[in-house]
């Protein structure tokens, strides 16, 4: 493992966020489903002539600039992830105080398209937009959303502003946040209103056994390590809410969610939410990990299998009693701008 203490693209440690763990060992179930996709047809080859690499799926639009899969696997696992942070999100799809009817609304890397669909059948006024590198949404969607591939850090060309944007887990995705921001400032309506949700990618633990440099502890440096020579931001949670603040918008609101990784919690809800990210990181590791230890790293598929069943086992670990943080970010432009 290559050493990142000194890396300044890794930021040093997370806002502890205490959750109070069962006593007694605990079992992990693992009998969980998953859903079924339907996919775009009939879209230009410099979209969908994929790449494969060690056996998976990646982007064509903008190839190499994005490090995880876009195949059925990988579009699973972020419909699972839905499914976790709408849990934890208390059911909302967004804390942004949006109305009973808003209008235009834009999704910046839909992913599967999961979060615009719900949101259409949601608010039936609205008319949404989700792009994305990948074609990977369905076809089969409510009337008031569409779909389209873009490169969400190209110069936006959209022909009227929008009334809320959303962008949800766009950690190793993009790599100026700033413009981002200000690109969202310009083409949100005054009154209008953005969020940004997004993770912390450090594990820690308020009362477990977790450690420093645990294979678990390893896989998260080492994938930070790798996303920033990727030229990517690792870990934007902790920073949206400045950035938010900076590009203009106001009355932000920035809240801290521990997810726990594992049925360790004593809450019913966080333990669910624990049960289903476990799944999501025992299917997801192999496809986080890939593409960055194998070009970063000069890692082979086999010696990173090996390493990954040590990080499994320390996932599995209830009494490691893991966490990490996910940072729900919202501001509106002032009705005074333009
Ligand atoms: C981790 S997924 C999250 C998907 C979705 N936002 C969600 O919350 O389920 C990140 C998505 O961003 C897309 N993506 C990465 N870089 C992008 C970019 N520069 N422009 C648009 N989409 C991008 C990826 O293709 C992927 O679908």
């Amino acid at each position: 493992m290559a050493d990142v203490s000194e890396d300044p693209a890794v930021p040093s440690g997370p806002q502890p966020v205490q959750i109070e763990a069962e006593e007694g060992e605990l079992d992990t179930d693992s009998a969980f489903g998953d859903d079924a996709e339907s996919y775009t047809t009939s879209l230009k080859s410099s979209i969908t002539n994929y790449k494969y690499e060690n056996g998976r799926r990646y982007h064509a639009f903008k190839d190499g600039s994005y490090f995880l899969p876009n195949d059925e696997s990988e579009a699973d696992r972020l419909d699972l992830f839905h499914h976790i942070m709408s849990l934890r999100c208390d059911g909302e799809l967004h804390w942004a105080p949006i109305g009973d009817n808003p209008g235009r609304i834009l999704d910046i890397g839909t992913g599967t398209g999961i979060w615009a669909i719900d949101m259409g059948d949601k608010y039936p006024s609205a008319e949404i937009l989700g792009n994305d590198l990948s074609a990977i949404q369905p076809t089969l969607v409510p009337p008031n959303v569409k779909f389209e591939v873009d490169d969400a850090e190209n110069e936006w060309v959209y022909s009227s502003k929008f009334d809320y944007i959303h962008c949800r887990y766009m950690a190793g995705s993009l790599k100026d946040w700033p413009r981002l921001m200000q690109q969202a400032y310009k083409y949100t309506k005054p009154g209008g209103w953005v969020e940004f949700q997004d993770f912390d990618m450090t594990f820690y633990s308020t009362g477990g056994e977790f450690k420093e440099n645990s294979a678990l502890d390893q896989w998260a440096t080492g994938v930070k390590h790798g996303i920033s020579k990727f030229g990517l931001v690792a870990e934007p949670g902790p920073k949206l809410e400045g950035w938010v603040k900076d590009a203009g918008f106001t009355n932000v609101h920035h809240s801290v969610l521990p997810i726990p990784v594992g049925q360790w919690p004593k809450d019913k809800k966080l333990k669910e939410i624990g049960a289903f990210d476990l799944i999501q990181f025992l299917d997801g590791c192999e496809a986080i990990s890939l593409r960055i230890f194998t070009n970063v790293q000069g890692w082979s598929p086999e010696h990173i299998q090996v390493f990954l069943s040590d990080v499994r086992k320390d996932l599995k670990n209830t009494r490691l009693q893991a966490q990490h943080n996910f940072h729900v970010v919202y501001g509106q432009k002032p009705l005074t701008a333009e």
